[in-house]
């Protein structure tokens, strides 16, 4: 029915329009074709006159008659009429009839006023044009003379133009009834019965149908906002019902995303939350003037994000994109993620100048190699120190005129780049109640001694209320350096330091990962021939190009398994994926070298027939295109020569919804505290580690099972939603 309105609306609307405008068209084409006539008609009475006037004023009658005659029967010439001054006629052409002959009114008018004039009259069952042109002696009127034209054909004219206006709008409303009923059904209905259909399906799990409408052109931006919600709704709902499930089953509910949100409304009264860290978690990039963002590969951010996606709140941080000026407002924030906002992100500016001392060298390289051990020396310089106190203050600030107006904020502050951010805080805010959680290993109280200025950092690091580390052991090293450096209480009961009047409580809180049974990409395997992979056995190895991440000693590992086990050549392929990183930083750009020509040195050693056995990939990929890959290995080799925690491992387990593969982890990562599913070894060593590759490609399943259920099981229990929760009823009961 309402397509029935729809085809009689448009038929209204476009024949009103057409006969409007034909209307306009006709009118004008009238006028045109009246004027025409009346032009032309007094061009002949004009030339007319001259000739009979003098015939006229000498009496000359027959001439006249000759003139007359020559004008009869001309095209749409009906004849002439000469009149004298008393309306008779002096002469008149022939077969003129008496009808036209005495309707005198144009003639009595134009006498009278002495001008030309015309007029249109229906006379002889037709329609004329007469045209009567004053005749004069010596200036006085003495007669007229009538020219008399047809004028029928401009009704035919325009009856006709009628006619055939008609017949083309019929013609076009039947066309566009036909345009209008085919937009509806193709393009509108159809579409829109499907996308019904898909959202009904999609409401009980099945979303592929609604990703195929997805990819339809016309509705693409609707159904893709219509699918995340959807996927968002599913995973929602799924996530209820198994966390009711579970607490009628009465079990231990695990830590989920919404039960971290419960928590921060009923224990924490929602109170306001603020997140402080060098590096944002969304990165916006200009490129070709099209604008972009990814996720950085850090695992602080990869940690905290989905807190923060829990909780919202504000996160303060570096603005380092391109486009990162251009995508926030003028106070530096934008809504993140900017897909599906759920937080502030505030952007910091830095100059180049205070990047380069505060991020490049003191951060990098100086805490980054004093913090782990791994034979790179540290470089203090002391512009850097000053520049990296000045941006720490510039972060503090920023937050403090945040929290200007908000009684008792939580400050959660990330990492060694902002070491004494918590002293500023405390000073000026003593209510915020602020944890600092140090994303990297604390070495020990000797190495940590050859800072310069570890004073003053340690004293920064006390304005905190508790310092998170990821192991006991970091923190014990953290009690020994404090203890050997600082003027404080330590209380090794408690563990917690006081220096001047203030506590500070050191806590281990193993990170982790937001571990998820409907992840997005459940049970995916990516197609490595992408990667120019066809072997039957694949490893995995994921790292920033970081000097920490042992690749180089991997590679070394994967070289001697090759050697010590040939029957594994060209039947096992390693693919590293190694984002370039921190490439300001000299030490990493002779690093990410070195990686290179090792890699290429061991494929030039063992290639054959197309087989190499390491692919180097160096881009960043995002966590939605690396599970897919961690679920076609069969071995993932995590080789940090330090690494306070490394996500990387937890991730592999989390990822292998099939309960296969094997870890190969160092026992130098915090992970291998946690995971005790994976083979444990020591980088340094290469026959361990190609060893261990052996013992994982020949692992029977159900070892396999066994091992990975294990670690799942331990990034389950204790996954990232359970590391916040603690580590903010820590900060919040200090
Ligand atoms: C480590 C640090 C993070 C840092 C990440 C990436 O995981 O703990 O704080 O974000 O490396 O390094 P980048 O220098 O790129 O931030």
């Amino acid at each position: 029915m309402k397509t029935f309105y729809v085809v009689l609306g448009t038929i209204a609307f476009v024949g009103l329009l057409i006969l409007g405008l034909t209307y306009q068209q006709i009118n004008s084409q009238y006028r045109a074709l009246s004027s025409d006539l009346q032009y032309r008609t007094g061009l002949l009475a004009d030339s007319l006159k001259e000739s009979v006037e003098p015939f006229y004023i000498a009496n000359q009658t027959k001439s006249i008659y000759q003139v007359l005659n020559k004008f009869t029967n001309r095209q749409r010439l009906l004849g002439l009429v000469v009149y004298n001054n008393k309306g008779e006629v002096v002469a008149a052409s022939p077969g003129l009839s008496k009808e036209i002959i005495d309707s005198k009114q144009t003639l009595e008018r134009a006498m009278d006023s002495n001008r030309s004039l015309g007029n249109f009259l229906d006379a002889d069952g037709g329609k004329i044009y007469q045209y009567v042109e004053p005749l004069h002696q010596d200036n006085s009127v003495i007669g007229g003379l009538m020219v008399v034209q047809k004028a029928d054909y401009i009704d035919e004219e325009i009856s006709m133009a009628w006619r055939n206006n008609l017949l083309r709008l019929i013609a076009q409303i039947i066309l566009s009834v036909l345009v209008v009923i085919f937009i509806l059904r193709w393009l509108i209905w159809k579409p829109i019965v499907k996308l019904a259909e898909s959202i009904k399906l999609s409401r009980f799990g099945k979303t592929e149908e609604l990703e195929n409408a997805s990819r339809n052109d016309f509705f693409k931006p609707l159904t893709s906002e219509i699918t995340k919600l959807s996927r968002s709704l599913f995973q929602a709902r799924t996530a209820a019902s198994r966390e009711a499930r579970m607490r009628l089953e009465k079990l231990d509910t695990p830590w989920t995303e919404n039960r971290l949100k419960e928590f921060v409304k009923t224990y924490l009264k929602n109170r306001n939350i603020f997140v402080l860290s060098n590096r944002e978690p969304y990165v916006h990039t200009k490129n070709n003037n099209e604008i972009t963002y990814s996720m950085p590969a850090s695992g602080m951010v990869t940690a905290v994000e989905p807190i923060m996606e829990a909780c919202g709140g504000m996160w303060i941080a570096h603005g380092s994109g391109n486009a990162d000026k251009l995508t926030a407002d003028a106070e530096g924030k934008i809504q993140a993620p900017p897909d599906e906002p759920r937080y502030t992100l505030k952007r910091i500016w830095l100059t180049e100048e205070e990047e380069k001392g505060h991020y490049t060298g003191f951060s990098n390289e100086a805490l980054w190699p004093l913090c782990h051990v791994s034979h790179t020396r540290p470089v203090f310089r002391k512009e850097d120190w000053v520049e990296y106190r000045r941006v720490n203050g510039k972060f503090a600030q920023t937050l403090l005129s945040e929290i200007k107006n908000i009684k008792d904020p939580i400050i959660l502050v990330q990492d060694f780049h902002l070491a004494v951010v918590p002293r500023i805080i405390k000073n000026n805010r003593p209510d915020a109640q602020i944890g600092l959680f140090w994303h990297i290993p604390w070495p020990s109280a000797e190495s940590f001694s050859i800072c310069p200025w570890r004073k003053e950092i340690l004293e920064g690091m006390l304005g905190a209320d508790v310092v998170g580390f990821h192991t006991q052991q970091h923190c014990n090293n953290f009690m020994e350096t404090v203890g050997k450096d600082i003027e404080s209480v330590i209380d090794s009961e408690q563990f917690s330091i006081t220096h001047k009047g203030h506590q500070t409580f050191i806590k281990p809180f193993p990170i982790s990962v937001a571990f998820s049974e409907e992840s997005d990409s459940a049970g995916e395997k990516a197609d490595l021939s992408k990667f120019g992979i066809y072997t039957k056995y694949v490893g995995i190895g994921v790292d920033r190009m970081d000097y920490t991440k042992g690749i180089m000693e991997r590679f070394k590992g994967i070289e001697m398994f090759l050697e010590n086990y040939p029957t594994y050549k060209g039947q096992f392929t390693f693919l590293q994926i190694a984002p370039p990183s921190r490439e300001s930083v000299e030490k990493y750009r002779e690093f990410n070298e070195a990686v290179t020509d090792e890699a290429e040195r061991i494929n030039r050693k063992f290639s054959t027939n197309g087989w190499k056995p390491i692919v180097l990939y160096k881009k960043h990929l995002s966590h939605g295109e690396i599970y897919p890959l961690y679920r076609r290995a069969d071995v993932c080799l995590v080789t940090s020569l330090h690494d306070g925690m490394n996500l990387v491992a937890k991730e592999f387990a989390a990822s292998r919804d099939d309960d296969a593969g094997v870890l190969v982890l160092s026992q130098f990562a915090g992970a291998s505290r946690d995971l005790k599913g994976a083979l444990v070894i020591n980088p340094y060593s290469a026959e361990q580690t190609a060893k261990s590759i052996y013992d994982a490609l020949n692992m029977p399943k159900l070892e396999q099972r066994r091992r990975m259920q294990r670690m799942r099981q331990t990034v389950k229990d204790y996954n990232v939603y359970r590391w916040a929760s603690e580590f903010l009823k820590a900060v919040a009961s200090s």
